[in-house]
């Protein structure tokens, strides 16, 4: 028997992982422990989606919480150092640590992993926003540099792993698992009631999700951006699943009530998967910050508004459906007329962001335990 541990965290994890869960273990040879950190822990930041997901619940459990970016980190370093210590059930050392996205996490984990000498391999690699000052970016680059194996979504993440010097053989580019998780959900998702749960028609509204700190953790922009979604309500509704993280931004600068009370806006808890996916496959018009809404709503042909001044994803821009509006009000007010108006770009779905992503990094993963 071979060895592995595959490591999730925070939300955006889970949909990448469960596919290649289901992928990693149909190789009757290789037995995968799943740890969760815990960095999520809010049962709709997490645990809703082990069940839509169809995820195996995780083997050990971190609970390693929030945290400011050091402590949370450290914890995740100590706890998971500990479990890779302990070594798999019958005695034997695991072989690869498998780690996906950008989260505190997903960087404490490779690094507690490359520190003990087991290698790390890093799906969703190569994405740069060359932005300094976001913390996923730190955690990208950290994570890389580290890491044995690469598993790539984009072209662009491929050149950007070359001019940081990564040797040819550590490079693949596999494609969008997230997209697996998206395209073999959809039916379902389709098949529910939410948009009625909250009298909405289909193509009548715009769904809005808001996070990053750079939005969020200062009240004159996040008051700029809520000012804009309130106009944007006077055309179109606007469905806001509010971040705990931005949630109690808005009560601590006391942004929520006239945000709440405005008749355009339906305000909402973190939804799972499957109500998310139904609302962001049937909108106008998607405004986010996302990393991981920007590339679903490519793959599902919905105008995407990114309300960041950068993307690590340029594929997204560049053949998707996104544009990047930074916090401009007056150029995001110009794309909504675009879009209802009938003229914004269509956009087309990138290669390999096909479904069948996870097949193709499990082949990768196993293969290389034997180099
Ligand atoms: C994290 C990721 C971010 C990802 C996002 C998706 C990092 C650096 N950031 O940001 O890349 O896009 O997840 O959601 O890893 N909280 C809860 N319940 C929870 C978890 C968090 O209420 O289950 C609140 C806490 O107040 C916490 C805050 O959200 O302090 C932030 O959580 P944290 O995990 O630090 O970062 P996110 O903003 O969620």
């Amino acid at each position: 028997m071979r060895h592995i541990v595959c490591v999730v965290g925070a939300r955006p994890n889970f949909m990448k992982m469960a596919p290649l869960l289901r992928a990693l273990d149909a190789y009757p040879h290789l037995q995968a422990t799943l740890v969760h950190t815990g960095q999520h822990y809010d049962a709709n930041l997490s645990d809703v989606f082990f069940d839509e997901l169809d995820m195996r619940k995780p083997d050990i459990s971190l609970g390693v919480g929030s945290g400011k970016h050091g402590q949370q980190t450290a914890r995740v370093l100590e706890c998971f150092e500990e479990v890779l210590e302990r070594g798999a059930e019958d005695g034997q050392s695991y072989e690869r640590v498998v780690v996906v996205g950008d989260v505190n996490s997903t960087m404490a984990a490779a690094l507690a992993a490359v520190k003990l000498g087991i290698p790390a391999a890093h799906v969703e690699a190569g994405l740069r926003s060359f932005d300094r000052t976001m913390p996923e970016e730190i955690n990208r680059i950290v994570t890389d540099s580290i890491s044995d194996v690469l598993l790539v979504s984009e072209p662009t993440g491929m050149e950007n792993l070359r001019r940081e010097g990564h040797a040819e053989d550590q490079l693949h580019l596999t494609g969008n698992v997230m997209i697996d998780t998206l395209r073999s959900l959809l039916p379902r998702a389709r098949s529910l009631d939410t948009l009625g749960r909250y009298d909405l028609t289909p193509r009548e509204y715009a769904l809005v999700t808001l996070h990053r700190p750079a939005n969020v953790d200062s009240p004159e922009v996040l008051g700029r951006l809520l000012d804009v979604l309130i106009e944007v309500s006077e055309n179109l509704p606007v469905v806001f699943p509010v971040h705990p993280r931005t949630a109690r931004r808005m009560q601590e600068f006391q942004l929520a009530d006239r945000f709440q009370s405005t008749a355009g806006v339906i305000q909402l808890p973190p939804l799972g998967y499957l109500d998310f996916l139904a609302l962001s496959s049937q909108a106008k018009v998607i405004v986010t910050d996302s990393g991981g809404l920007q590339e679903e709503s490519t793959a599902l042909g919905v105008p995407c508004l990114t309300m960041r001044a950068n993307t690590e994803r340029p594929v997204t821009v560049n053949q998707g459906t996104s544009t990047l509006i930074g916090n401009d009000a007056e150029k995001l007010r110009r794309h909504l007329r675009e879009v209802l108006g009938g003229s914004y770009k269509p956009g087309q779905c990138p290669e390999l962001w096909d479904g069948r992503a996870a097949e193709r990094i499990a082949r990768v993963i196993v293969e290389s335990l034997d180099r």
